[in-house]
């Protein structure tokens, strides 16, 4: 196979230095984003003379025949080196020598950038909308549920009463950063590289302008060295995903208790769980645990991005040919979770009459009785210890609160009266948390609308993010619009 480099190394490559810098069962991912690269590319040299209007439409014409070959698996793949010597050299295959000038003020170091930036911008957009969605089945699950008493937990000891419908919104709110920091990721990579050459940018007055109106780009890319070495945005958007699968892995782990036997406060649908191949009464939760420890191996591809890029020299290495191996695991890890993490959540059953039972005589009301006899004149940390020896009086004498008289009550404090029990009912102390952030039951309800008001603008804005994707075939139409 000839090479692009023949001119200067006169000897063929090692069979085994081939395979090495081999990245095409990589990179193929990349051909869409590539022909639609060259497409434009191909339109910027023709509007600086550097091809003429016959050999454009020779090489759009070349391009879609590969496109469509790509697309049919009609080429064996082990033949090229990457996606790009691919393309022009099917392209000089299809066309003949005007494919020799596609390459004209631009290397491959700016070529993959573009590649690599508008694979970004699709699967932002791809991420976003699965996040999205998965956002309405918690809002969903929360209206559907918005009254159902809870126990929240701090180390894993029941805390406090809590509505779920506060608990599931807290894993909104987790996501809801997460698809922030997406979108401002998706601007932070929206910068054209074509223009930057190898390192020092192009020898052609190539209209940089015009690239980024058919690109789509809405800014351009200031410095060519920077350009051709920086990945950040690739580090940006595997830190974005961990963040994503280090919240599912925390969901997931809730979920993986909530449904044990021993707690047995929700189900999971049988179409969503495996059985056992030895012992038969066996449900596993399996694809939480599987997105639990998926979300390790994405958290570890945002170490490998990181350490890919440390102390390495300006401008372009080829170290930096392995980002698209780390990027494309953790994306396709995140998307494939994202996606059956909201499934199975859409088909869970809870079981109230569990939960409710789980919260009998536990003193989930401790901090409410401190709280009541602080609001009768106590201060706070004599009301915390009157409440802590009450309770020891009950588990010492195996008793409830409920079994307690005022009279034995007053016996701590003299500030305890006939309105107690009534003010440490569960529903009472959810409500008693007044705070615009706490879980009271108007609070939720609010919250609930916020949420969705949220959303609904994420969705618009996801909408109009794609108007900043370039179409492979609105892209035809406004070329062949310039040359008619
Ligand atoms: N395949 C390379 C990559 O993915 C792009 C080509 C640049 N190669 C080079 N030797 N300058 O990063």
């Amino acid at each position: 196979m000839d090479k692009i480099w023949d001119g200067r190394i006169k000897s063929s490559t090692n069979k085994l230095a081939d395979n090495f810098t081999f990245s095409l069962d990589v990179d193929i991912k990349l051909y869409k984003y590539d022909i639609i690269g060259n497409v434009a590319y191909a339109a910027g040299l023709k509007k600086i003379g550097i091809i003429s209007n016959q050999e454009l439409l020779k090489i759009i014409n070349g391009l879609i025949k590969i496109k469509d070959y790509i697309e049919n698996n009609k080429f064996s793949s082990s033949e090229y080196e990457d996606i790009h010597s691919l393309i022009e050299y099917e392209l000089k295959n299809e066309i003949g020598e005007a494919a020799g000038k596609i390459h004209t003020g631009r290397s491959r170091n700016d070529q993959i950038v573009l590649d690599e930036k508008l694979y970004l911008k699709n699967a932002i957009i791809e991420i976003l909308e699965s996040l999205t969605n998965l956002e309405l089945t918690i809002i969903k699950l929360a209206k559907k549920n918005v009254n159902i008493i809870f126990p929240a937990y701090t180390h894993l000891q029941k805390a406090q009463p809590v509505l779920f419908s506060h608990y599931l919104l807290s894993f909104f709110e987790k996501f809801y950063r997460d698809i922030n920091k997406l979108l401002t990721n998706f601007e932070e990579c929206d910068y054209l590289p074509l223009g930057c050459g190898a390192c020092t940018g192009s020898g052609y007055e190539i209209d940089r302008n015009y690239l980024s109106k058919l690109l789509k780009f809405k800014y351009k890319a200031v410095n060519s060295m920077d350009e051709v070495s920086g990945r950040d945005y690739f580090q940006d958007f595997v830190y974005n995903l961990s963040c994503i699968m280090i919240h599912l892995s925390r969901f997931c782990e809730d979920l993986i208790i909530y449904n044990t036997n021993e707690f047995s406060f929700i189900e999971i649908a049988d179409e969503f769980c495996t059985g056992s191949s030895i012992m038969p009464q066996k449900k596993n939760p399996d694809i939480l645990e599987l997105i639990r420890g998926k979300s390790s191996l994405v958290a570890g591809n945002l170490l490998q991005f990181i350490l890919l890029q440390k102390s390495l020299p300006s401008t372009y290495n080829r170290d930096l040919q392995e980002d698209k191996v780390i990027v494309f695991n953790a994306f396709n890890q995140t998307l494939s979770s994202v996606k059956i993490f909201k499934e199975l959540i859409d088909n869970i059953k809870i079981n109230t009459e569990n939960i409710n039972k789980s919260m009998k005589n536990q003193f989930l009301e401790a901090t409410d009785i401190a709280d009541y006899l602080v609001k009768k004149g106590e201060t706070f940390r004599n009301a915390h210890n009157i409440t802590g020896k009450i309770i020891r009086y009950c588990i010492e004498n195996k008793i409830n609160l409920n079994d307690l008289s005022i009279n034995k009550l007053k016996d701590y404090s003299k500030f305890f009266d006939v309105d107690f029990f009534k003010k440490i009912a569960l529903i009472e102390c959810i409500n008693s948390k007044v705070t615009d952030c706490g879980t009271n039951s108007s609070n939720v309800k609010n919250n609930l609308k916020f949420a969705t008001e949220r959303i609904n603008k994420i969705k618009f804005k996801i909408e109009k993010l794609k108007l900043r994707i370039p179409d492979f075939n609105n892209l035809m139409k406004e070329i062949q619009n310039e040359m008619d």
